[in-house]
């Protein structure tokens, strides 16, 4: 839904009820967990940023992901897929579950590309959607209704329901669904609390527990003099459940997020990278307008490559949007980008909203891309597209 300046006027009151939602938890337990404060204001049922029926990405939105620059996005994966199809033996079934697809852009583009360019492919494909907020459940419902009709694809509210219906040939997908995860923040003065004083919120802090110690001590640093940096425990949550759902399946997982390494957090980089944006401007404070602003934090690749190691998945690459994306298209010079274009003018537009995709200054090393596996031979693998630049 497209909100005009009056509903926007009437969206006032969500936020006040969320904020009192967030004071009253503090009332009955204290000053609660940073990653609480997030899960509130991104989830909480019909208050929460994402689970309100308002428009958050795109022009009319407040942030811009892949898939809204240019199809070229969801058509260069769909090549991608079609190879990990053919990777796993070219199965009478294979499904592609997409994780956090948001209003499904990205889906709606895999699943016209394979139509049209890959009809083999795109017979086997089934599609699962897995989406926690109700009402981007409602708009891929209607977005993708003729996929749905067609019995290609399926919405669900929960990873496990989707991969109870899955063949045992898989492609797990998320675009930026890690970095909208809860994170535990982990200051110099110790574990952040989020609470209220005078009407006005508050920080304060407790000692780390051992989990957030531990993983600091594996995946990340710990935070120096006036510094602080995020625990993302969450997302190793999430990665147990992702390779829960690989167990006696064949498959690839592809994460594709803005993130980092510890070894670039050692290098002195990427401390406290919680951000907040409204309106296609990053804020620094995620305390502003609860419920109206995305919250997000910098995914910490290392912890989830070594997580997805531990629980039995094989990396295949660690590799930036630009590599990954350049590996893919280059043999055929980006004909999945330029095959709707009949006129010069269309061809430099669908130029430019490709190099943001693909160059260093736009999205191409911002986004990294973590490409991992599941019992598929190493011969087979290491010939996708997108592993051609991976070093
Ligand atoms: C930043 S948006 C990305 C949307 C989309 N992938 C794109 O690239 O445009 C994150 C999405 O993940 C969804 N999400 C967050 N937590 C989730 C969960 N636990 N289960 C399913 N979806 C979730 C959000 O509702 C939102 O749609």
């Amino acid at each position: 839904m497209k909100l005009g300046s009056d509903d926007s006027k009437a969206d006032a009151l969500p936020g006040s009820r969320l904020r009192e939602r967030i004071a009253d938890e503090v009332r009955r337990h204290g000053p609660i967990p940073f990653s609480r404060y997030m899960e509130l204001c991104l989830y909480e049922p019909d208050l929460g940023y994402y689970s309100r029926a308002r428009e958050q990405f795109g022009r009319a939105g407040d942030f811009y992901t892949s898939s809204d620059v240019h199809a070229v996005f969801g058509r260069l994966l769909a090549r991608q897929f079609e190879e990990m199809w053919r990777a796993l033996d070219s199965p009478e079934r294979i499904d592609v579950i997409e994780l956090g697809p948001g209003r499904g852009l990205f889906a709606r583009d895999v699943l016209d590309w394979s139509a049209k360019q890959f009809p083999a492919f795109a017979c086997v494909l089934h599609y699962a959607l897995v989406e926690q907020s109700p009402h981007l459940r409602e708009t891929l419902q209607e977005r993708l209704a003729e996929h749905i009709a067609a019995g290609k694809c399926e919405v669900f509210d929960s990873l496990e329901s989707a991969a109870s219906l899955a063949s045992n040939r898989i492609v797990i997908f998320g675009n930026e669904f890690f970095d909208a995860l809860p994170v535990e923040v982990i200051d110099y003065r110790g574990a952040l609390r989020v609470g209220f004083e005078s009407g006005r919120i508050i920080e304060t802090f407790v000692a780390p527990s051992a989990a957030e110690v531990e993983f600091l001590d594996r995946y990340s640093v710990h935070p120096e003099e006036g510094e602080r940096v995020e625990a993302p425990l969450a997302s190793l949550g999430w990665m147990d459940r992702i390779a829960n759902v690989f167990q006696n399946r064949r498959g690839f997982l592809v994460l594709i997020d803005y993130g980092y390494t510890r070894e670039e957090q050692l290098a002195g980089r990427h401390r406290d990278t919680v951000m907040s944006y409204r309106q296609h401007t990053a804020g620094t404070s995620p305390y502003q307008a609860p419920g109206e602003q995305d919250i997000t934090a910098h995914v910490n690749f290392t912890a989830l490559r070594a997580r997805a190691i531990d629980r039995g998945l094989g990396p295949l690459a660690l590799l930036t949007q630009s590599q990954f994306l350049i590996g893919i298209g280059e043999e055929t010079q980006f004909a999945d980008a330029f095959q709707d274009c009949r006129l010069p003018q269309e061809r430099a537009k669908v130029a430019l909203q490709l190099k943001h995709l693909i160059a260093p200054a736009g999205m191409g090393e911002t986004f990294q891309v973590l490409l991992m596996s599941h019992n598929v031979a190493q011969e087979k693998a290491a010939r996708l597209g997108g592993l051609k630049l991976a070093h």
